[in-house]
């Protein structure tokens, strides 16, 4: 029993980047299992700020192996450009330190193409998606006509497979009005990059299992969070993919035994980006002073699309059917330190739907879009707190209301952050 499992608890960006690179320390493999370049994951090391779209944030550590799994829909040119990106910023990726699985599918233009086409078809109603072609890369997964990695590893056949789902996508655009992909130049682009990519090709499934069993310890990295599972969050407004718990097992190939810890990691209050319900959002001061300005990297603006994250009060109605799905074994909770400077703080207990009291989320948008808050008001504190190191060095109140988190959820709070980088953290 050896792999750690980290799982966004609410709406993505809950600072997962953060806690995989604190794990990663004490690991030997980190593992992504869902999602593609949709996700954006931050980790600061002194003065430098780390991004990271679909390699896993355990690259920044020497000595580790990372595993872009089965799981996962890649962009390989922007693959590419990432594994550049981090070289130009002093880290080594070379086929020993990165693996990609042979299954993981890939996102092609036409992908982006119809995601586009999609949300613009929608208008008003939109889901509000990054246009990574996230979408249309699982549709085409689940419809069992995708195109995965290990066919680069046929560059005849790949060309080939590519031509044929590009013209496919091309028609259906085509015929809705919206602009066509160049088949040639994508196909030529398409090679250049597999030439390069082919070598991280490898079977992780087979890697991942021979490494457990000969004792590895397994950090495995999750993107997005629960509530934009596909099964799970608030359905049409979500990803395509299952970030939850069960994605970690399918997206990587690995049995449920192997897993002795499942963390989900949760802002010490309430974030989104794009459309769908937001129980707790604060549409005014209190909304904005949570974001902030943008002049601070870890300010809510997305990290890869950069829009402005719609921000409120932690919801715990949503973090209990987190805890409920995922089975967490605990929670780290992140920016703690932004709550600093209220006098006030508020908690959302359960909802209010048509007169009755919710302890649990509604199943669908539209309730979830009706249903009130009922808050419960505790007391906040005004001590600057990015130096805390350990529990003691919190104010009282900062610690109640971790305890409360903790009893409203009915899960223990293993680590805590107090600022974005590496080594700000409360470990409990
Ligand atoms: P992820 O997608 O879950 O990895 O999270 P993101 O990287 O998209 O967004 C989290 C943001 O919060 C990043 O800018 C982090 O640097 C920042 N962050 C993480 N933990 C803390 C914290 O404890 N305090 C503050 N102020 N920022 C944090
Ligand atoms: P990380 O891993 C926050 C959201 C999008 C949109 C919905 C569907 O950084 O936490 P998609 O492009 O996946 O089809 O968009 O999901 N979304 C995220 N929000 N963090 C993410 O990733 C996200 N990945 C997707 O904003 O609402
Ligand atoms: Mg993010």
């Amino acid at each position: 029993m050896s792999v750690t499992v980290l799982i966004g608890a609410q709406w993505g960006d809950e600072g997962k980047g953060r806690f995989v690179d604190w794990l990663a320390s004490e690991a030997d493999i980190v593992a992504r299992y869902s999602g593609g370049d949709n996700a954006g994951h931050t980790v600061a090391v002194g003065d430098t700020v780390y991004k990271m779209h679909l390699i896993p944030s355990g690259i920044l550590h020497p000595n580790i192996v990372t595993v872009m799994g089965n799981g996962m829909v890649i962009n390989p040119i922007n693959l590419v450009k990432e594994i550049e990106y981090l070289q130009t910023m002093g880290i080594t990726v070379t086929p020993d330190n990165l693996m990609i699985s042979t299954r993981a599918h890939i996102i092609t233009p036409a992908h982006i193409e119809m995601d586009k086409a999609k949300e613009k078809a929608l208008g008003t109603e939109a889901i509000g998606t990054t246009l990574r072609g996230i979408g249309p890369a699982y549709y085409d997964k689940t419809g069992r006509k995708g195109v995965r990695m290990g066919q680069m590893l046929d560059l005849a056949a790949f060309a080939n497979a590519l031509e044929a789902t590009i013209k496919e996508s091309n028609d259906i655009l085509a015929r809705d009005g919206f602009t066509t992909i160049d088949i040639d130049a994508s196909i030529s682009a398409y090679l250049a990059v597999a030439e390069r990519l082919r070598p991280y090709i490898k079977d992780t499934t087979v890697y991942l299992n021979q490494r457990l069993k000969n004792g590895a310890k397994v950090v495995s990295e999750g993107a997005q969070g629960t509530l934009l599972d596909i099964d799970h969050g608030s359905y049409p407004f979500v990803t395509s993919s299952s970030p939850t718990v069960g994605g970690a097992l399918t997206g990587l190939g690995i049995g449920a035994t192997h897993i002795n810890r499942v963390i989900g990691i949760a802002k010490t209050f309430s974030t989104r980006v794009g459309g769908g319900p937001m129980p707790t959002e604060q549409e005014n001061e209190i909304g904005r002073r949570l974001r902030g300005t943008g002049e601070n990297f870890w300010d809510e603006f997305g990290t890869t699309t950069g829009r402005a994250r719609r921000c409120g009060w932690l919801d715990t109605v949503m973090l209990r059917y987190a805890v409920a799905v995922n089975g967490f074994t605990e929670l780290a909770l992140t920016k703690l330190d932004v709550l600093s400077g209220f006098e006030t703080l508020e908690i959302a207990v359960a909802y209010e739907l048509d007169g009755q009291r919710m302890d649990y989320p509604p199943s669908t948008a539209e309730e979830q879009a009706r249903a009130i808050p009922i808050y419960e008001t505790v007391d906040g504190w005004q001590e600057d707190i990015s130096g805390a190191r350990s529990w003691s060095e919190l104010p009282k109140n900062a610690q109640n209301y971790i305890q409360r988190i903790e009893a409203l959820c009915d899960v223990p709070v293993s680590m805590v952050s107090v600022g974005p980088e590496r080594s700000q953290l409360v470990v409990l």
